[in-house]
């Protein structure tokens, strides 16, 4: 499987529940990415997207601990739960889209990473691990340098070493 996130120049994810920037060339990337696959989310970050719905296009998987959470979508209660479900589809078609707590939890899981980074730093209470400090990725593509309202951006990918 693979996650995508958006991380500014020290790992930061978000913000008191909110995304760091809006930045339509990054939108429009995961949704080219992520269209007609599998997404997983935490709670926290579905209650995030518009109307707090699933988004369209795409199977829709979200975790709570909380057994009689409700959601236009699968929900599961546990990491395992939502391993088992993930089996039924294509390894190749899951993606992980955030936030923290799921990033951490299914990073072991995942052998690709887009991160897109954004070149300034962020007042920030969430983060995703630190990949560059991590022995066991690295990165292998880089976009060019794109830039939203003064705020410059790029496209980047690690891979899981292979030793
Ligand atoms: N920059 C990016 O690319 C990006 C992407 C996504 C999100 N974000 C940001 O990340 C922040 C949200 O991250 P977060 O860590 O607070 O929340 P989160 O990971 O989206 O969701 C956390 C919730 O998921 C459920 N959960 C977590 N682990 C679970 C497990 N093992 N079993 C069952 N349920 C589990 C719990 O729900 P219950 O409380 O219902 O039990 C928990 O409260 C926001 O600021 C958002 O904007 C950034």
């Amino acid at each position: 499987m693979k996650a995508i996130v958006a991380v500014d120049q020290n790992w930061g994810i978000g913000c008191q529940g909110k995304l760091l920037a809006h930045i339509p060339e990054d939108l429009n990337y995961f949704k080219s990415k992520t269209l007609g696959k599998v997404i997983v989310m935490g709670r926290e970050t579905l209650e995030t997207l518009p109307g707090g719905r699933p988004l369209a296009g795409r199977t829709n998987i979200v975790l709570s601990g909380n057994a009689k959470y409700e959601a236009l979508c699968s929900v599961c209660c546990s990491v395992e739960a939502a391993l088992e479900l993930m089996r039924t589809y294509n390894d190749d078609e899951i993606f992980i889209i955030g936030g923290e707590q799921i990033y951490t939890q299914f990073l072991p899981y995942c052998d690709e990473v887009y991160v897109t980074k954004i070149q300034a730093a962020f007042v920030c209470d969430k983060h995703f691990p630190n990949l560059d400090q991590m022995g066991d990725w690295k990165q292998s593509d880089e976009s060019t340098v794109g830039e939203h309202n003064g705020l410059k951006y790029q496209f980047t990918k690690y891979i899981r070493r292979m030793e």
